[in-house]
């Protein structure tokens, strides 16, 4: 497997690799002075003739950057479980996603490419997340919610069942959310409350 991006995410991504036995190769970077992530080296930046055919995870924690990559990258995208993850057999995992230690994808839960179920993060029964979102650690997204594409649901965040949560929005740590929330979306507190709204892409 090939990582770009040599980051504290990064870290978390090998952890889940190296757990579940693949072996992680090399790291693109664009930053020169990067040499070595953990015991991985780090070969400079993305090309493509590197590994060709090597499956890639975009390791960026950031929903746009990692969107702009991934639509630039020729490589394969692979996936990164870590074995503590709970995934029922009948969830989708989209390519380029990841799922850390401990999370808990539920039944007939469908997830798109390029997605981060961060560190013990749940995501409940029906829900269909998008590509590009984050569900960051400890957050929890009760059944039957559509989270829309690149949105951040925050660390320790809830979102209450049944709710559609726009594109690219973002919910604050902790919060707690009881109604649907609008595209581009910035929400804080419980209950969640919008405090401004985001400039599309
Ligand atoms: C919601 C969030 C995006 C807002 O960031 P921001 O746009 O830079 O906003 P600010 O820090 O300027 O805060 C704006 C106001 O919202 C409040 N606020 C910010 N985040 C809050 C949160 N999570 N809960 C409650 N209030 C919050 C601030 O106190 C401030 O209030 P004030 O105007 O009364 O002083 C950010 O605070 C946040 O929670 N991000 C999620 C982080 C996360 O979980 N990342 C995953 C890492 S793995």
């Amino acid at each position: 497997m090939l990582l770009y991006g040599a980051s504290g995410h990064a870290k978390v991504i090998i952890s889940c690799l190296q757990a579940a036995g693949v072996a992680v190769d090399a790291i693109f970077d664009d930053d020169p002075d990067k040499k070595k992530l953990l015991t991985i080296p780090v070969v400079g930046g993305y090309r493509a003739e590197y590994n060709p055919g090597e499956p890639l995870v975009v390791a960026i924690g950031d929903n746009r950057v990692r969107c702009r990559l991934a639509q630039w990258i020729q490589h394969p995208f692979g996936t990164a479980v870590h074995p503590s993850a709970l995934i029922d057999s009948s969830v989708m995992l989209g390519n380029g996603s990841v799922v850390m230690h401990g999370a808990i994808l539920q039944v007939d839960t469908c997830v798109g490419n390029h997605v981060i179920i961060n560190t013990g993060a749940s995501v409940d029964h029906d829900c269909t997340v998008a590509d590009f979102v984050h569900v960051a650690p400890g957050a929890v997204v009760c059944g039957g919610i559509q989270v829309g594409t690149g949105t951040l649901i925050g660390a320790g965040a809830v979102v209450c069942p049944n709710l559609n949560i726009g594109r690219w929005a973002t919910v604050g740590a902790g919060a707690v959310v009881t109604r649907p929330i609008p595209d581009y979306a910035v929400v804080v507190g419980n209950p969640a409350r919008i405090i401004k709204i985001n400039q599309p892409l």
